[in-house]
């Protein structure tokens, strides 16, 4: 049987890995700038976190959300402390797509409305509202095309307002990256963000933060929206939560309520999801991973605008984006290929370094020292 063919593929088979490093099969060593998409949070196969789910994968590995699974209040109890948000209640599921779908849905639950407000260059997930909320056309199959989502200019306050002043009655939620990821890394103004939580206040629409990529301590605080210093109604969470186990999950506030039946999932919240959770918790919070975002990350920024033939070098944390000019076009390829470094790309000339939030100095001075050089090698 053939594998369905979608994926266009970096001619490598990685066998190892370990913090942010990984191995081909030749057992060639590799920098992971990349973090796998933005998954590896703690570091690959962090021993703590392997520890864990062999421990638990010993015990048990899956029961239904049918019984009491203590580990899903540990893990709500420690995303309420790491993230601040006590007050919270926490919704379990798989995968980003899955957590937006959850929050959209929830939403038009929570005030009985329709209409979604997206933003240019958003990404939120291959699921039917979650690609209808996204804005690429060609991922979008005719059968999930809605007219239910309007699409608005990202950080534009003034077309924002205006939307609200005509169908603010109508509009259900607000999705907003706090940083865009997949757009090309673009940071969400945090006037913007207070916008949107005082139009949501007004006209009783539901502010849906997702914080799939830029959450979980990447940017430097736990939730990249907090920079803004209001909350959301709902904050969806994925990629870094299982540093590569997969989970995801919503955060919702006090005043949505829940009912017996209105969400469900048969895996989410399993414990050994909720295992690998919980161990990426504990070693973000023993290791101050978000103190090292923040501060591997702004050295890291710091270099790189040190760099001439790079421009608008942008984002926040571990999560840094810039243009590449059009005589560098290759320079992903050449970071790979001749310099061991994985990266990540936003179309049509992004380079986005998305690393473990535990990259140390003397790695961010080794990927400096391969972008120079393969800089040179490049012109
Ligand atoms: C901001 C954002 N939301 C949602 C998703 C979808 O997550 P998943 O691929 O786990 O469904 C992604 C994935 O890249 C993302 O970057």
């Amino acid at each position: 049987m053939k594998l369905f063919d979608v994926y266009p593929l970096n001619n490598i088979t990685i066998t190892k890995a370990l913090g942010s490093y990984v191995w081909n099969d030749a057992g060639t060593q590799f920098l992971d700038m990349y973090g796998g998409h933005a998954v590896i949070s703690i570091g690959h196969t962090h021993p703590y976190w392997v520890s864990k789910i062999e421990a638990q994968l010993k015990q048990i590995a899956f029961y239904s959300n049918s019984v009491i699974i203590p580990l899903q209040q540990q893990l709500a109890d420690k995303l309420g402390k790491l993230s601040g948000k006590n007050d919270y209640q926490l919704f379990l599921c798989n995968s980003g797509a899955e957590a937006n779908e959850n929050a959209l849905k929830l939403a038009s639950f929570h005030n009985g409305k329709k209409k979604i407000i997206a933003f240019n260059k958003s990404f939120h997930g291959r699921t039917s509202l979650a690609v209808a909320a996204t804005d690429n056309p060609s991922i979008v199959a005719p059968v999930n095309e809605t007219e239910n989502v309007v699409f608005l200019p990202f950080n534009d306050e003034a077309a924002l307002t205006n939307y609200f002043e005509i169908h603010g009655n109508e509009v259900s939620s607000v999705i907003v990256e706090g940083i865009q990821g997949v757009g090309g890394i673009n940071v969400a103004n945090n006037s913007f963000l207070q916008l949107i939580r005082s139009l949501c206040n007004q006209y009783n629409a539901v502010y849906i933060a997702d914080s799939v990529q830029c959450g979980y301590g990447r940017s430097g605080k736990f939730f990249a929206h907090d920079f803004a210093e209001v909350n959301a109604d709902i904050y969806s969470m994925a990629k870094g939560m299982g540093n590569g186990f997969p989970i995801g999950g919503i955060l919702i506030a006090p005043h949505i309520q829940p009912k017996y039946g209105l969400l469900g999932t048969t895996f989410g919240g399993n414990q050994l999801a909720c295992a690998a959770a919980l161990a990426v918790l504990e070693v973000i919070e023993n290791e101050n991973l978000i103190d090292n975002a923040q501060v591997a990350g702004n050295y890291l920024f710091q270099q790189l605008q040190k760099i001439s033939e790079i421009q608008n070098i942008r984002g926040r944390g571990l999560m840094i984006g810039f243009d590449v000019p059009e005589h560098l076009k290759d320079l992903k390829k050449t970071l790979l290929h001749q310099f061991h470094v994985f990266t990540g790309e936003a179309k049509p000339n992004v380079i986005r370094l998305l690393p473990s939030l535990a990259i140390s100095k003397k790695q961010a001075d080794e990927f400096l020292v391969a972008l120079k050089a393969a800089i040179e090698t490049s012109k």
